[in-house]
């Protein structure tokens, strides 16, 4: 038995308030822990989207009685919200800025927005941004104007990474996560993901880009799984909302690329517990751990998962490690299947 620390994913969505057909806050805590997962960061995209103190209270109201495991929560940049965004910063997460087109109506379309944003926003608090292709190298310059770091989500494409090592390289404090998806699937899994199954953005990338990532490794800071829950009906519909559950099946398929000499696991651990700690200032979570089988070998499926959306893109994939125990601060909260924390034991780590 190997024991990891509990590891963080800086990137989920868990639908409440709005869209608790998908994932609630009891079921995408559940999914976490049963994935190794002791500390969650939610994104603002919920309905309604979480902008403002009236809505950031809702959203945090639900957590406080339904999480399972620690949180935080993150603010989403608006049009209209650029000094209220501010001023909630000690309470959140850190600020969520959507440059692109994607799930839900936070975007922010205008530059001059973005760089109020980052002007306004502390610039010791986490500002993360969706930003793909060119509105990844124009927020890198935007937040260098200002003077302020930026974490880019979910790098997909050989020429975004490249782009960051580009601005490492320079100096520029710009930091950055790969989902596991795009590390483990690729254009060439498509014809198995048909219709609204292979939806997601940043779309799977060719081959060639996600080869880049592996071979940029250095350049990427965390692991983050970008749990996108969408019910089947809805990714088989004719209006596919974008986007794949990630929590269960993180740490299994990292831990079968470490089986298989891809990566080290302290590549993981710095990935998924030191980094994403020091990029987004969470605390340590004491007494916590998790203990997992390195050498069991399985296939997965989305019929043992907790999330509520029922499937995943890598169904039927063999691999090797699973979670068998996770406990946090202190208590039991995950053994063989079944998670023994109640619901409200998780706590907001950005609680004032
Ligand atoms: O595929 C995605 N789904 N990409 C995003 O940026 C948002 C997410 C969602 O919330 O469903
Ligand atoms: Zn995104
Ligand atoms: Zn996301």
């Amino acid at each position: 038995m190997l024991r990891l620390p509990g590891l963080i994913d800086p990137h989920v969505h868990m639908r409440e308030p709005g869209a608790t057909h998908k994932e609630d806050w009891g079921t995408g805590t559940r999914a976490a822990l049963a994935g190794g997962f002791t500390l969650v960061l939610a994104m603002p995209n919920t309905s309604p989207p979480v902008t403002d103190a009236a809505t950031l209270e809702m959203a945090l109201e639900r957590a406080a009685a339904s999480a399972h495991c620690d949180y935080a929560h993150f603010l989403g940049g608006g049009a209209e919200n650029t000094t209220v965004a501010a001023s909630l910063a000690p309470r959140c997460a850190g600020l969520k800025l959507y440059l692109d087109q994607t799930y839900g109506p936070l975007r922010l379309e205008n530059m001059l927005l973005w760089k109020e944003h980052l002007q306004r926003w502390p610039k010791d608090w986490p500002v993360a941004a969706h930003a793909e292709g060119r509105s990844l190298a124009a927020v890198i310059l935007v937040a260098a104007l200002v003077g302020r770091p930026v974490h880019l989500c979910h790098v997909s494409t050989r020429e975004e990474i490249l782009i960051i090592r580009a601005a490492k390289e320079h100096g520029l404090p710009v930091t950055c996560e790969v989902t596991p998806h795009h590390l483990f699937l690729s254009t060439e899994d498509l014809p198995r993901l048909p219709g609204g199954r292979g939806e997601v953005r940043p779309r799977l990338a060719s081959p060639a880009d996600r080869q880049a990532l592996w071979d940029n490794l250095e350049v990427i800071d965390c692991f983050a799984s970008d749990h996108a829950p969408h019910t089947l009906a809805e990714k088989d519909s004719s209006n596919p909302p974008p986007g794949f559950p990630g929590l269960e099946t993180s740490l299994p398929l990292l831990l079968t690329a470490v089986s298989e000499g891809r990566l080290g696991m302290e590549d993981v651990i710095a990935r998924c517990v030191t980094n994403p700690r020091r990029i987004f200032r969470l605390p340590e979570q004491p007494d916590t751990w998790v203990e997992v089988d390195p050498d069991t070998r399985y296939e997965i499926r989305a019929e043992a998962m907790f999330s509520r959306c029922s499937w995943t893109p890598f169904e039927g994939m063999p691999v090797r490690g699973r979670v068998r125990r996770v406990v946090l601060r202190g208590q039991e909260a995950f053994r063989d299947g079944v998670v023994s924390a109640v619901p409200g034991w998780g706590r907001n780590v950005r609680a004032v």
